[in-house]
């Protein structure tokens, strides 16, 4: 039920401030404990924002390729982690983080598949040793569907987390192989697909 043993934390503070406010209230409005507890409450959302910002990915111009149409493929794929990532954090609904999954899937296997062409396109030496990485990702990807639809909630959050950090590293590391290759050949073509 919850995936977040700090959002958990913060949901039973806000709880035992809000009955703290009202006891306190009762003892009369000069004393410090209801202000001290409504301090807190107000204080909560910043906490929880403060708490979360760390688990989202900002595009930093140091993830650029030096290819547009990849950047723009990574960037978008930045996005809809993001988006899984609110879907996991803020209990939406099944069908809502069921969906940010897929699309976060199937663009994912869309943009290989642009990848992979570029780099046929363009002789890169190592294509096979990148096309090999990119299956077994979606390997792994298949295994973790498979066991979602088994148990969604003790799954998701290891499917999040290993999306999140495979797809960060190999786009800052596997995926510099191929850029800087053709950068330097300078003889990028744009994909048919
Ligand atoms: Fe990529
Ligand atoms: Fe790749």
């Amino acid at each position: 039920m919850f995936k977040s043993m700090g959002t958990l934390g913060l949901m039973l503070l806000s709880m035992a401030a809000i009955v703290l406010v009202g006891l306190g209230f009762l003892m009369g409005p000069t004393h410090p404990l209801p202000w001290i507890m409504l301090t807190i409450l107000v204080a909560i959302p910043f906490i929880h924002n403060k708490m979360i910002s760390n688990q989202y990915i900002t595009w930093k111009d140091e993830y650029s390729v030096g290819i547009e149409a990849m950047d723009n493929d990574h960037k978008k794929l930045l996005d809809l982690i993001n988006q899984l990532q609110t879907a996991v954090h803020y209990y939406t609904s099944k069908e809502f983080e069921q969906k940010a999954l897929d699309e976060l899937i199937d663009y994912t296997k869309t943009h290989f598949a642009r990848e992979e062409q570029l780099m046929a396109d363009n002789d890169y030496p190592d294509l096979e040793a990148h096309k090999l990485q990119h299956q077994q990702f979606i390997d792994k990807v298949d295994h973790l569907l498979n066991e979602y639809q088994k148990d969604s909630d003790d799954t998701i959050v290891d499917a999040l987390n290993f999306l999140k950090n495979w797809l960060v590293k190999h786009i800052n590391g596997t995926d510099r192989g191929y850029a800087n290759t053709l950068n330097e050949k300078d003889i990028y073509q744009e994909p048919e697909i």
